[in-house]
């Protein structure tokens, strides 16, 4: 380990090489459990990293020992000057990646792959039309479908994030786990997540083992491989024989992975966040328009990282939602 980059170490030995930064709060879906139903108070555009300052920050980052960077939003394709972050965060030389709903990919695939964007989270929950217009209030099944084609046909590794909501898409998840079979896509299913605004209840949530058994019921326990975990991994995964693709489950309420967390993010309003889960925010753009160093400011976040999601241990404690009032919608987190 170099001197620089002890500062992303934390009390626990982990060492936070992965950055996701924000790029803003808007987004042109409005899926439930991301966005509260009467919205949120969007930060001034005044207040949002410009496309130099998250290139700085970014920057000082990377001197300490990130080598990956994740763009996320709200929805980042929906940054004007888009094209301008990926050229200039391409040349640090590390990895890019980015989470979308998949609606404007189409305008923005030359970029991608000029700038080497190569692996793309796409958000999809479900494979029925009428039900995706329920869940995101916007009719744009068919686009996201093309755009999910489009960048297979360009070679793009694509991961597609399901968030499991009871009653509203678990009875889709051989579906997804059959759309493997031609598409070598990697889909993950994603426990449903408590932020402010959403609704979460436990009773909503679709746990690692329930998803497993599910898949049980369709394919044998000789068709279901067990994938190697992944380093620093978020998601447990499997694959069925013979298949192109293969699936995941990230069960960060039921089997939370923070042992081996290495994620810092940066919102769009340039506050880092130790955790998903943690509501206390450390301010670098502030400190960054003032002239200062941002290296103490970083070094103190990571310091205070608790152990496991923000201090919040047991179950009871993750099912208050009091726990999660403070803290921002996902919407405004970056997902
Ligand atoms: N629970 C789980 N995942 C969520 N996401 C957004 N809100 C939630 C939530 N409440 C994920 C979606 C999306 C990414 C941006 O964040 O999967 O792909
Ligand atoms: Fe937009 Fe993604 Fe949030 Fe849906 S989950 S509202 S697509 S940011």
């Amino acid at each position: 380990m170099t001197a620089s980059n002890t500062i992303l170490t934390d009390g626990f030995g982990r060492k936070h090489n992965y950055l996701r930064i924000s790029l803003l709060e808007k987004c042109n879906l409005r899926c439930t459990y991301c966005m509260p139903a009467d919205g949120i108070a969007l930060s001034p555009k005044a207040s949002l990293m410009t496309a130099d300052e998250i290139f700085a920050i970014a920057e000082t980052f990377v001197k300490n020992g990130v080598d990956k960077i994740r763009l996320t939003g709200g929805e980042p394709l929906l940054r004007k000057d888009f094209p301008e972050i990926v050229s200039k965060l391409s040349e640090l030389g590390i990895s890019l990646s980015m989470t979308t709903n998949g609606i404007l990919v189409d305008r923005h695939i030359d970029v991608l792959k000029q700038f080497k964007v190569k692996k793309i989270n796409l958000s999809l929950d479900t494979l029925v039309a009428s039900k995706f217009t329920s869940i995101t209030l916007r009719n744009k099944f068919e686009k996201v479908i093309d755009n999910l084609h489009l960048l297979l046909n360009h070679d793009f590794q694509v991961k597609v994030n399901v968030v499991l909501m009871k009653g509203f898409n678990d009875n889709e998840i051989v579906d997804f786990v059959k759309l493997t079979q031609f598409l070598p896509i990697s889909v993950r299913f994603i426990e449903f997540m408590p932020f402010a605004g959403n609704e979460w209840d436990r009773s909503k949530m679709v746990s690692q083992q329930e998803i497993l058994s599910l898949v049980g019921t369709q394919f044998s326990s000789e068709e279901i491989l067990k994938l190697e975990d992944e380093k620093n991994f978020t998601s447990r995964n499997y694959k069925i024989k013979g298949f192109q693709g293969d699936f995941g489950i990230i069960s960060s309420i039921t089997n939370p992975f923070c042992d081996s967390c290495n994620r810092i993010r940066l919102t769009a309003d340039g506050k880092i966040k130790n955790c998903l889960f943690s509501n206390s925010e450390t301010d670098l753009l502030t400190a960054f328009r003032n002239g200062e160093s941002i290296n103490n400011l970083i070094s103190e976040s990571i310091q205070n990282k608790k152990k496991v999601r923000a201090g919040m241990v047991t179950m009871d404690e993750m099912d208050d939602p009091k726990k999660h009032f403070d803290n921002r919608s996902m919407i405004a987190i970056g997902g």
